[in-house]
């Protein structure tokens, strides 16, 4: 298997399972295992993410893919921050789900440019 192979197959095979993690810690705030778990997955995302993207050489929709799973990632924690303290979270869900729709698209080139 080549270097390419390892970090695509990384990549298919994590990006579920961080979004099921992420929604486990939203609905069971009060153990840490599923956020620590997460945040693994965040730099397992993030590094076979930008593995792929040095070997593809840097294609524009893949940056501005990897540029959105960034920002998604973002609202994530603050998602997650927010409601630990309370505060409101609607816009941030709605950032969260827009960037999620276009980063997965973008992922199986449904979208495409
Ligand atoms: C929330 C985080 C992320 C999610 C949910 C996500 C989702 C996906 C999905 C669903 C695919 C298609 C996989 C398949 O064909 O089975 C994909 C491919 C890809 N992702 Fe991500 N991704 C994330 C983060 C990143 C980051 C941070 C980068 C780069 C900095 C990145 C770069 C890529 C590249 C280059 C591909 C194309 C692989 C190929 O088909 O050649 N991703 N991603």
């Amino acid at each position: 298997m080549n270097m390419f192979n390892i970090f695509y197959q990384s990549h298919a095979g994590s990006w579920a399972i961080l979004i099921v993690l992420f929604l486990l810690s939203c609905i069971f705030q009060r153990q840490k295992v599923t956020g620590i778990l997460l945040k693994i997955f965040y730099l397992i995302m993030l590094v076979s993410g930008i593995g792929m993207l040095v070997m593809l050489k840097f294609p524009l929709m893949y940056v501005i893919k990897g540029l959105l799973a960034i920002v998604a990632i973002g609202m994530m924690e603050a998602i997650m921050g927010r409601l630990r303290r309370k505060q409101p979270t609607a816009v941030f869900w709605v950032i969260l789900v827009v960037a999620l729709a276009l980063v997965i698209l973008l992922g199986f080139k449904v979208l495409q440019f």
